[in-house]
Order: C-alpha cells, then structure tokens, then sequence
C-alpha cells in the first residue's frame, strides 16, 4: 500500500496525485513510468512521473480522466494499491547530457502530455540547458503547472485550439514559425499530434524524440501489450521505449490499435460511473 498525500482536481478532468513511494522514487529519472493500481482487483494504470523529491520519498503524478480506471483512481484518498516502477528507459538526454550540450532543443507538449515534461526540462536546467516549450491545449482552462514550466524553461510559448490564451490554433503552428531556431525536438502528447510534430520536423531535417503510450499490460515485456513497429521492427514500449525516434514510428498503426478496445472501455465506464454513484461521472 502506498499513502495518498494529495488526489485532486486541478482542471476538467486532470487530477494531481502526490504517494509516498520510497522504494520507486530511490532510482527514478525523467521521462520514466509508473504502473498504479487504485484497488487490489482494480485496472493497471501506466502514468508517465510528473515529479519526484527524494528527499520527502513523495511521487507527483498528473493523469487525465479518461475511461473507467481512471475515473476510479480519481476516488480515492487513503492508499494506492500498488505503485510499480521506474518503468521504461529514461531520457537520453537527461542520460547524457554531455552529448547533447551544443544543441538548441524544444520540448513540445500536448494536454496531459505537460506532465512528462516538467521533470526532463527542470533536470536539464540543472545541466545548464536553456529549454524552449510550446506547449498546447484545447482552452486556456486545460493549460495545467503553467508556475513549474516557466520556473524551469527558457521560454514558454502557448498555444490553444480556441485562442483563449496565447497563439490560437495547434501546436505545429507555432513550431513551423519557430523551428528554425531548434535542431532538437521532444514532443510528448496525443498521438496524432506527435504524428504530425514529426511529419512537419522530417521536412526540415531536425531530430525529434517521441514518447509513446500504449495500451500497457505488465509493463514488463512480457505480454506484448504495448507492442509498436519502429523502422518496420516490432517493439515493446514499456521496456524499449517509451522514447523512440518519432521519424521511425509506424503512427497510424498506433492510432489503430488504439481504438480496438474503445466499444469494451465505453461499457465499463458507463458501468463505473453506475458503480460510483451520479457524483462521478467523466465531463
Ligand atoms: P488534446 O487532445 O486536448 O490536445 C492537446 C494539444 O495537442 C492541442 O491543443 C494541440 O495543440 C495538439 N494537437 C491535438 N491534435 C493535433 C493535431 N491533429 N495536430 C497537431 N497538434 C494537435 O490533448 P489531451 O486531451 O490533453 O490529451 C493528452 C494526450 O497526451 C493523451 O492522449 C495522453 O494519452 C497523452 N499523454 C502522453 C504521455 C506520454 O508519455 N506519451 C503522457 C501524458 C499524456
Ligand atoms: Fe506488456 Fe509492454 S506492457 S509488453
């Protein structure tokens, strides 16, 4: 069991959890993953780490209310059941920041997708890196840790679908204006956004690592869950990944596999929202 420090709300469907998970936090590194559980026979979660002290043993993590999982973990307040991990490789630029000192990188975040990036970013300001961010959402409501970005990025640039804050449109707007400022890009978001991060960066030749998240399992290798094809190769993203060369991911088959669960997870959220009680329901 693992205690609940915090499980909040902090914006239409997003919730801040913060555990105590001593034994995950001791070998934790920016851009790796958890597994939680909310109950014993409860679904396993994959989250990406939002933050982590090492000093308080306290895990960050932000997830959206998706699906009937997530709606359930959004209900708890004692203990999480289970906390596996750190999961998956770590950033390599955050491994060897030495390699990668003469670049100019811009991490670009979609919705959620902020959450990965705080700890990657805030690591590599320690390192001396100055980090631009173009960070996107629907609305200017769903722009979440606007504080912690720009306490650790060099320049934050905003962007929301309705203009309600920053540029209006896409994140790729703002990175076809900019990119010829970067050599280097991070993209953590929707998968048909980092599709498209990756097809605008392809034509003009700069480097872009993607994260992906599957449909996970184990999170172990072992199950086959969150297999992707990388250059024509299968791979597992959760001992592989979740980081991969976003010139080489076979996005649309991704896409697909995403949606071969979607008619089975729409009946269990309908059951868990019944479940639940009318006080829970996803927005
Ligand atoms: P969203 O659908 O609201 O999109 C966020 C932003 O992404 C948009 O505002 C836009 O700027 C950009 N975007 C969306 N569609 C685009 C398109 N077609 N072309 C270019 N840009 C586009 O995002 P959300 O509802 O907050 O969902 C966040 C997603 O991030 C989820 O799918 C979640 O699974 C994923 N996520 C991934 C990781 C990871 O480690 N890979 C971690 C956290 C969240
Ligand atoms: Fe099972 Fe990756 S989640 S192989």
């Amino acid at each position: 069991m693992y205690e609940i420090l915090k499980n909040e709300k902090i914006a239409t469907n997003c919730y801040l959890m913060e555990v105590v998970a001593k034994d995950v936090i001791r070998n934790a590194k920016p851009g790796q993953f958890v597994i939680v559980m909310a109950k014993e026979d409860s679904e396993r979660i994959p989250l990406t780490i939002y933050d982590y002290d090492k000093d308080s043993d306290v895990l960050s993590l932000i997830y959206q209310v998706v699906g009937a999982s997530t709606l359930e973990l959004s209900t708890i307040s004692k203990n999480l059941f289970a906390v596996s991990g750190p999961l998956g490789k770590a950033n390599e630029i955050c491994v060897h920041p030495e390699l990668f000192k003469d670049k100019k990188i811009v991490y670009i975040a979609g919705g959620v997708g902020i959450a990965p990036v705080y700890p990657q970013v805030k690591y590599l300001k320690n390192h001396h890196f100055d980090i631009d961010i173009i960070y996107g959402a629907r609305e200017k409501e769903l722009l979440l840790i606007q504080d912690k970005i720009e306490s650790v990025a060099h320049k934050v640039f905003y962007v929301t679908d309705d203009g309600s804050y920053g540029d209006k449109g896409f994140v790729t707007n703002v990175l076809e204006r900019e990119i010829q400022n970067y050599d280097l890009c991070v993209t953590i978001g929707p998968l048909i956004m980092m599709k498209n991060v990756s097809e605008l960066t392809r034509k003009y030749h700069v480097k872009t690592i993607v994260s992906l998240n599957p449909l996970m399992v184990d999170g172990s290798g072992m199950c086959g869950a969150c297999r992707c094809e990388i250059e024509g190769k299968p791979k597992f993203a959760c001992i592989d990944g979740p980081e991969f060369d976003g010139h080489q991911v076979n996005f649309d088959l991704l896409i697909k596999r995403m949606h071969i669960y979607k008619e089975e997870e729409k009946e269990k959220l309908l059951q868990m929202e019944k479940d639940l009680g009318k006080d829970c329901e996803v927005e």
